[in-house]
């Protein structure tokens, strides 16, 4: 049997609808080589690839969160060591994917946003840049990192469980508001609150 695989091309970050095998990228060697086939590469978001990919960023962001999504002036907002931890994912000069985090204190890190583009979904990038992620967190001496998602978002929370992300909840999860300066919005977070529709995962 010969496996076939096409990467999707760029219209498609509206239409495409897959049809090439799924490749299976479960461990970090097969994603790897899953990246390799699609064509994908990652790369460090600095300041210059900033500028030239942020319509591709907000063009993503708003398909993945219609109700919130990010502006131009929201990826390019100065935090502490922001453009050193920020990755993209490119494909053929195209953005396909992104991770944005800061970085607070000496030792925590937060995930911003972390998006794959539709139609590049399910073929172990998400995992292949999360890992990256990890790999840079480790070489700065980070030593946690954490990221909210909402209850609904039930592929992206079964891909953090899988990642061996933890949710926080009671005095952990208070330490966490407090640190954000978030502890007014508390009644939203679910880890406090039952009717609560924001989770926070930590790692
Ligand atoms: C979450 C996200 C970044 C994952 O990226 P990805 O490239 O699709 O992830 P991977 O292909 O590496 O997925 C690895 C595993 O996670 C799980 N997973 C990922 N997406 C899933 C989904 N929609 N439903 C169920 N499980 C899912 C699966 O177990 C998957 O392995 P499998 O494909 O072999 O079953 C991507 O789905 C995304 O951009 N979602 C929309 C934006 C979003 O919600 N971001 C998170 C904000 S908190």
């Amino acid at each position: 049997m010969t496996l076939r695989i096409r990467a999707p091309c760029h219209s498609d970050l509206r239409t495409l609808s897959l049809s090439f095998p799924r490749p299976k990228c479960r461990t970090g060697s097969e994603a790897e080589w899953c990246m390799k086939m699609l064509g994908v590469t990652i790369r460090r978001l600095d300041r210059k690839r900033l500028g030239r990919y942020l319509p591709d960023l907000c063009l993503i962001d708003g398909k993945a969160f219609p109700n919130n999504a990010w502006h131009e002036e929201n990826f390019s907002c100065g935090r502490p060591k922001k453009l050193e931890l920020s990755l993209i994912v490119l494909h053929r000069r195209r953005t396909v994917g992104y991770l944005i985090a800061s970085r607070y204190g000496r030792a925590r890190a937060h995930i911003h946003r972390f998006v794959v583009a539709h139609n590049f979904r399910r073929r172990g990038i998400g995992t292949r840049l999360l890992r990256r992620f990890e790999e840079k967190c480790s070489e700065m001496r980070i030593a946690e990192i954490t990221l909210e998602s909402t209850r609904s978002r039930y592929g992206a929370n079964r891909f953090y469980d899988r990642m061996g992300f933890l949710q926080i909840s009671g005095s952990k999860l208070v330490m966490y508001l407090t640190r954000r300066g978030k502890r007014s919005l508390r009644r939203r977070y679910s880890g406090l609150f039952p009717s609560g529709h924001v989770v926070v995962y930590s790692k």
